[in-house]
């Protein structure tokens, strides 16, 4: 990493004072869930969606279980839950309704979508200090599904999106997952995120974590932090057909992750990665005939290790000869990409005072 200028210097001094003030405002009062996580419910949306109410969702509260005890919900088959990320453009929530979608087609699940959009704001610096009680929150909420929903934590699938992705995390930690449950993370945020476990989605928070990292280093994180680490096109900023993926900087490559793990439930063997020491030496061919791995939900449990692959620069994004790319596939190509009408409703000048510090910390971290 290069030296920051000392004007980056200063701001990032002035940037993360304010963090460090935001974050030191509750770190004590901890008795069994945290009045923070309990506060934060109050903006938090979680519904549940099965083959019987695939529309529309029932209502679960992680700190009222009568919600749980009156849905479909059916301890018998997996549950996967699923959280969205930062701004992440339109696709808060579209992206987790459209994974549920495909979910449900694919076989009974307890899909669970939790929206924080309410939460959630401009303020990359607000929005990442919530990550750890969000997760809490999740965790709580896992908690509950294990007490009187009577899930194994081995059928448990927890798949994050971004700082949804550290979420996670947090969420697999609180609630004790420890050797059992998967986390699958969608390109997990890489500013204000540092190589410190205990701030960050790590390999030790659930038997399982499988990462895809599509917009390192720029929105998001760049060394590999589960047993397996996916590296679509190297993993990097800019993914083909991101075009300059400029405005706002990363946010479609940032949100392929969606649309690969899409396509790799509706293409059985869409993506195969090849174990490799990094992309250059991946092109290069220095690691044809390695271990491989494969994207997706029939993920080998036992791979481990860094994985590479190429990827088209449109839908169907597999190279698989004969892959076709269904409707929902392609209806996830804009993803992160902002509308005008996106652009207006964020209110310019302090989302462009946030959104500058943004891009300082972005070019610092890059170096
Ligand atoms: C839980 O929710 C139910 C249904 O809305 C409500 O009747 C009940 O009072 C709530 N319980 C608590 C402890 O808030
Ligand atoms: C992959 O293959 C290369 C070249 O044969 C080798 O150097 C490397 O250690 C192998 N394994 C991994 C995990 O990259
Ligand atoms: C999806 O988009 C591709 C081009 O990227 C197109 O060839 C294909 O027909 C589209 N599929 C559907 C179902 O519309």
């Amino acid at each position: 990493m290069a030296a920051p200028s000392p004007l980056l210097s200063a701001l990032m001094l002035v940037v993360l004072a304010t963090a460090a003030l935001a974050a030191a405002g509750g770190v004590n009062k901890r008795s069994g869930s945290s009045r923070k996580a309990k506060d934060l419910n109050n903006k938090v949306d979680i519904k549940l969606y099965t083959r019987l109410y695939s529309e529309n969702g029932q209502k679960l509260d992680a700190y009222n279980d009568t919600f749980l005890e009156k849905s479909k919900f059916n301890p018998l088959v997996p549950t996967k839950i699923l959280v969205h990320g930062w701004l992440s453009g339109e696709t808060k929530s579209k992206g987790g309704a459209i994974l549920k979608d495909a979910l449900l087609e694919i076989s009974d699940y307890n899909v669970i979508l939790v929206d924080w959009s309410q939460a959630d704001s401009i303020n990359y610096l607000g929005s990442r200090w919530l990550v750890s009680t969000l997760g809490e929150l999740i965790g709580d909420l896992i908690g509950q599904l294990y007490m009187s929903g009577g899930i194994d934590f081995s059928d448990l699938h927890l798949i994050g999106h971004s700082l949804g992705a550290h979420a996670m995390g947090f969420a697999g930690r609180t609630a004790g997952l420890g050797k059992h449950g998967r986390i699958t993370a969608l390109d997990p945020a890489g500013p204000l995120f540092w190589n410190d476990p205990a701030v960050r989605l790590d390999k030790s928070d659930a038997g399982f974590v499988d990462v895809i990292h599509t917009c390192a280093p720029v929105l998001g994180y760049w060394d590999p932090i589960g047993h397996v680490d996916f590296y679509p096109n190297g993993g990097t900023w800019v993914q083909p057909g991101c075009g300059l993926d400029a405005v706002p900087v990363g946010t479609c490559s940032h949100c392929r992750g969606y649309s690969l793990l899409l396509e790799s439930m509706e293409t059985p063997g869409a993506f195969v990665g090849t174990s490799c020491t990094g992309w250059d030496d991946y092109k290069a061919g220095v690691c044809a005939g390695n271990a491989t791995a494969e994207l997706g939900l029939g993920l080998d449990r036992r791979a481990r290790g860094s994985f590479y692959f190429e990827t088209n620069a449109e839908p169907p994004y597999s190279k698989l000869p004969g892959a076709t790319a269904s409707a929902r596939l392609n209806s996830t190509k804009n993803f992160g990409r902002l509308s005008n009408a996106a652009l207006h409703a964020l209110n310019i000048p302090p989302a462009a005072g946030m959104y500058l510090i943004s891009l300082t910390l972005i070019v610092w971290v890059s170096g």
